[in-house]
């Protein structure tokens, strides 16, 4: 490809999001002849490796997470010459030095247009001290040849959110800044903007005089496995509908842009994000639902309760499921409720969005030609299956009118080739190429906190006396049913196919 130089300088290098999601990225984008004519790839870490150690264990990752399976020796032979280990203590600052070495010559191999990209993959604790050592050893450059990529958490409320971007912006401009959120990368979720925007026929409709609310549901079969310690601090609310949730809300609730320009994009969703109706203490109770998983049985293997888990208060307070119904207060989206639920060890992976459009104004059909009624309904379903469904009601062939409702799809499976990118691939390359459209801005992560920080103040201050409240491999608790019942509705799953 055409991309100018790139070192890229992953901290966090031996971490577990390198292994699994990085490494493999960066080496798929190799494979697929994405990665610029000269690049590194710098790993760092605490831990000491020799160059030929690390690419081995590099070498591992990728053969185990690669959705491409096995790599091509011939391929990795050359790929492995470009990657680096040097050993960094980030809290031993002069380690720093041994990292600008290395850094500075490449430069002068690559040459003058070189850009370096610092990937931070490490504890969200450790972005301060990073960003700093950076500054201090003049390692960063002007903004067409510097970037920094944070991943998630982005602060761990509306305050260390404020206090990380003002430290950020005193060494970055705002253009260098990656915020990622991976869901943005999804293949299904990119296309949420061509499939709204790249179509006539579906905004006339999108609005409240024809939907009647919308669900966005992201269910996990997988509990909190290792990851305890820091799950334990974070809960489901700030994991995923802080930032995951929220942005598929955005895609859903937005403006049609003007164009297609990062900024452009970015303010389209921070308006919807800035037009959300705030929480008021009171309205939490009766908008929100919270719930930690019990022990169960998932797929014939027993899987310990929450509290079980390692790393975890035996009487912890964090909620691993969460269900919350939000308002949109603009013209558009004005009393139709937005449905989120997340959550862990339910009964199905699957994320999907639901848009629930307003019964028919009057009904001819007997009630004896119907066989099951469904109002119409437009699915979006991310993961696993990547599809998208218009559920219509239709008559049955026969000599009857008989009605039921029947699913008009596109699944990717079986219109393209179904081997797509990982979210990681599109996002580290829109990183090398400099778009920023589906990363989060500053102010848009600032809102996000700002919109459930009332939620996460409550739950933290009032300890739920009903803890655990569901059943791994069940559906969440009856909360979570009751909260959208009442209003009418229930959650929609689509089946699993066997
Ligand atoms: C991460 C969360 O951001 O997203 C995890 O920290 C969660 O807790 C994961 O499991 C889900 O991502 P995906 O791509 O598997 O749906």
């Amino acid at each position: 490809s055409n991309l100018k130089p790139t070192i890229f300088i992953i901290f966090g290098g031996t971490g577990d999001l390198n292994k699994r999601k990085l490494a493999p990225a960066l080496y798929n984008l190799y494979t697929e002849n994405y990665m610029p004519g000269k690049f590194a790839i710098i790993g760092t870490g605490r831990t000491t490796y020799t160059n030929a150690q690390y690419r081995e264990e590099i070498l591992h990752s990728v053969n185990e997470f690669s959705r491409n399976g096995e790599v091509q020796k011939e391929r990795w032979d050359v790929f492995e010459k470009n990657i680096h280990y040097i050993s960094v203590d980030i809290e031993q600052q002069k380690t720093f030095e041994d990292l600008k070495e290395a850094i500075v010559n490449l430069q002068e191999q690559f040459g003058p247009d070189t850009q370096t990209i610092f990937y931070l993959a490490v504890a969200p604790n450790f972005f301060p001290l990073i960003a700093e050592c950076l500054h201090k050893y003049k390692l960063t450059s002007d903004e067409e040849k510097c970037r920094i990529v944070i991943e998630k958490p982005f602060g761990h409320d509306l305050e260390s959110a404020k206090k990380l971007n003002c430290l950020l912006s005193a060494i970055f401009t705002e253009k260098q800044i990656y915020r990622i959120d991976h869901y943005l990368g999804k293949e299904t979720v990119q296309n949420m903007m061509a499939f709204r925007f790249a179509n006539s026929l579906f905004e006339p409709l999108w609005n409240r005089t024809y939907i009647e609310h919308v669900q966005i549901s992201v269910t996990e079969q997988l509990g909190v496995g290792e990851r305890g310690g820091y799950y334990e601090d974070a809960g489901a609310l700030r994991d995923m509908i802080q930032n995951h949730l929220l942005q598929l809300l955005c895609l859903v609730g937005m403006e049609a842009p003007i164009s297609f320009n990062a900024d452009e994009i970015r303010d389209r969703k921070v308006e919807v994000l800035k037009a959300m109706r705030p929480f008021k203490p009171e309205n939490v109770s009766l908008q929100a639902v919270r719930g930690q998983y019990g022990k169960g049985w998932i797929e014939g293997k027993e899987v310990p309760g929450y509290r079980s888990e390692k790393d975890v208060d035996p009487e912890s307070n964090t909620e691993t499921f969460a269900a919350i119904k939000f308002f949109i207060d603009n013209w558009r989206w004005q009393g139709v409720p937005f449905y989120l639920r997340t959550g862990k060890r339910l009964n199905q992976t699957s994320s999907t969005i639901t848009i629930q459009f307003r019964d028919v104004p009057h009904h001819i059909f007997a009630t004896s030609s119907i066989e099951s009624w469904q109002q119409n309904r437009l699915i979006i379903s991310i993961q696993p299956e990547m599809s998208i469904r218009l559920q219509v009601q239709s008559k049955r062939p026969g000599l009857n009118m008989i009605l039921n409702p029947v699913d008009m799809i596109f699944n990717y499976k079986g219109t393209y080739d179904n081997n797509t990118p990982e979210a990681y691939e599109t996002l580290l390359l829109d990183v090398m190429t400099g778009d920023q459209t589906l990363f989060m801005r500053g102010d848009q992560v600032e809102t996000a906190w700002e919109l459930v920080m009332p939620i996460i103040n409550l739950w933290e201050n009032k300890k739920s006396l009903n803890f655990p409240n569901y059943a791994a491999d069940s559906w969440g608790p009856e909360e979570a049913e009751a909260l959208i019942a009442k209003d009418g509705f229930y959650w929609f799953t689509l089946p699993v196919k066997e």
